[in-house]
């Protein structure tokens, strides 16, 4: 009965056919930030959002990274980074760093960033993000102007006031969203599907 409510509504519809490079229709999806060190000990940070766990056993990552950037030329030279979930507050930081390069400007001074040891990389956190994974490269595929990073994560850290046992508490939590150029968004409703 349900479903055929639902159908007669999505009659009524029209569809419009837009550009097959429209990535934005697959958006608004959380915006993160990497963290990455090269052979000197340098820090640099970028925000990333096309970043998808693909694999349960065993836990992957992966991360598309713009051939261009530092970082990826830096997780290729140490194996290691570190993504950061950051929220709201972390709005205008996020887009600084996703739109400066770290080849122009020291990111990590410019931005006041301050480091969150890992246990098991060399490469930090970011002191007040809600938690950060500790990654290790696995393996690359190269995807258009991208790189894919497969990653192994080796251990997670977050936030004890903003984690539950089901996952981040979103009436805390303002998880950042990425909408597209300076658009972002937060979720703002917790839907929870009928019981099978
Ligand atoms: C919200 C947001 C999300 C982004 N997501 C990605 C991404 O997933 N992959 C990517 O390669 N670049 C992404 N970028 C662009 C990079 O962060 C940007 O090119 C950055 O300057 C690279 O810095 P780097 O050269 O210091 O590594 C994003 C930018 C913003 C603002």
């Amino acid at each position: 009965m349900f479903s055929i409510v639902i159908n007669r509504c999505w009659a009524m519809y029209s569809y419009k056919q837009i550009d097959p490079s429209e990535y934005r229709v697959l958006h608004p999806r959380p915006a993160y930030l990497i963290v990455s060190r090269n052979g000197s000990g340098r820090l640099n940070v970028m925000a990333a959002s096309w970043v998808s766990p693909v694999s349960e056993e065993p836990p992957l990552i992966i991360v598309a990274i713009g051939r261009g950037s530092l970082t990826r030329e830096y997780i290729l030279e140490t194996k290691e980074f570190t993504i950061n979930i950051v929220g709201e507050e972390h709005l205008n930081l996020t887009f600084k760093a996703g739109t400066v390069s770290g080849r122009s400007v020291d990111k990590w001074k410019m931005l006041g960033l301050e480091e969150l040891p890992s246990k098991y990389i060399s490469v930090p956190g970011i002191k007040g993000s809600y938690g950060f994974i500790e990654c290790v490269l696995n393996k690359v595929v190269e995807a258009g102007e991208c790189d894919l990073l497969f990653c192994e994560p080796k251990a997670i850290h977050v936030r004890e006031d903003l984690y539950t046992r089901y996952g981040w508490d979103l009436k805390k939590a303002k998880i950042l969203l990425h909408i597209g150029g300076r658009a972002f968004t937060i979720p703002g409703k917790l839907l929870l599907a009928e019981k099978k």
